[in-house]
């Protein structure tokens, strides 16, 4: 690969992408990939750690990898892969896991929520699941990660473990930092718009997905959520409607203070239909692409091979070098 730097991210193939990690981080790696060697993984192994629906799977894989394309990853550009193409993530993450502590690992977070969550399904893979994606991200000698506030625990065990285990074997892996873009924005619920935009939100009217109809579409964004005043302005005490102006406002390109202009005067009968319009424009070609996409499944296919062709090259590269550092004998 060239001198630049590498940026790895991983997406579960839950199948259902929104509005949300669409503004939020999407749509930056499309402009990511002209800067840095970008590798975008599509993560079925972590997937498993919650039970699974086999052919669910199967199709949610496929359907992610078709909508990062349909949002502009260029996979001549990109590495895209599906992380159980590439076996070196499950030798790197056993390695790994001789270098990781019970303690640390038992302090994360996520593992602590999920297994409450889920009782009945307390799996170690759950509880080893860091140190997967910790193998992810070192494997590729990876530079940056781009990572929300809840895998933040994750990237700094990963880099706990690196500095474990390059004090041990010096010069092994490169020390990952966590991404914070600097354009990218948070968007919130549409129901409750205090909390993230999150495909898990039991209101279905609280999330815009990619794939949502348009009249899905315009019928969640007229029951937004809004403010007891009606002014149409960025506010702390207003955040229902500051939610809908930065959605607009990224939406159509513009500023917000240029959205306050536009309906300046005007009342939320004029502005939430507006910027349900325009959101139904930003995610036509993205949902028409998917579509286009998932009917052909031998372009995916091609995609996919080659971007686990890709990654393979690279992650091999990175084993040989663990496995002679630990001491196993040359095969
Ligand atoms: N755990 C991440 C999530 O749920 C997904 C992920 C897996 C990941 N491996 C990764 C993200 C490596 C960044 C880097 O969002």
């Amino acid at each position: 690969m060239s001198d630049k730097k590498t940026i790895f991210s991983g997406v579960q193939p839950s199948g259902k992408l929104t509005l949300g990690n669409y503004l939020g981080a999407i749509k930056n790696f499309q402009l990511l990939q002209e800067e840095y060697n970008c590798i975008y993984c599509v993560v079925d192994m972590h997937a498993i750690t919650v039970r699974q629906e086999p052919a669910a799977l199967r199709r949610q894989t496929l359907e992610v990898l078709a909508q990062y394309i349909a949002c502009g990853l260029d996979p001549e550009k990109s590495i895209l892969f599906v992380q159980s193409h590439v076996p070196a993530h499950a030798e790197l993450a056993w390695v790994l896991n001789c270098f990781t502590m019970f303690g640390e690992a038992s302090r994360m977070t996520q593992f602590k929520d999920k297994s409450a969550k889920h009782t009945d399904n307390v799996n170690v893979g759950l509880f080893d699941y860091p140190v997967l994606m910790a193998a992810d991200i070192l494997l590729y000698q990876t530079d940056m990660v781009p990572v929300g506030v809840d895998q933040r625990q994750h990237v700094e065990l990963a880099r706990n473990i690196v500095q474990r285990f390059n004090g041990i074997h010096p010069d092994t892996f490169v020390m990952p930092e966590p991404y914070i873009p600097k354009t990218g924005a948070k968007i919130m619920s549409l129901a409750d718009p205090v909390r993230k935009m999150s495909k898990s939100d039991e209101n279905q009217n609280g999330f815009i997905l990619l794939m949502d109809k348009p009249e899905d579409i315009m019928r969640k964004f007229k029951r937004a959520v809004t403010d007891s005043d009606s002014r149409i302005i960025v506010a702390d005490d207003k955040p229902g409607v500051s939610n809908l102006i930065s959605i607009y406002a990224l939406a159509t390109g513009q500023t917000t203070e240029a959205v306050e202009a536009e309906f300046a005067g005007k009342g939320y009968g004029d502005f939430k239909p507006a910027v349900g319009q325009a959101v139904v424009e930003l995610l036509r070609p993205i949902r028409t692409k998917t579509e286009d996409l998932l009917k052909n499944k031998d372009y995916l296919e091609q995609v996919y091979r080659a971007g686990a062709a890709k990654a393979s090259y690279l992650a091999r590269k990175t084993m040989d070098k663990v496995y002679r550092k630990v001491g196993f004998v040359k095969r």
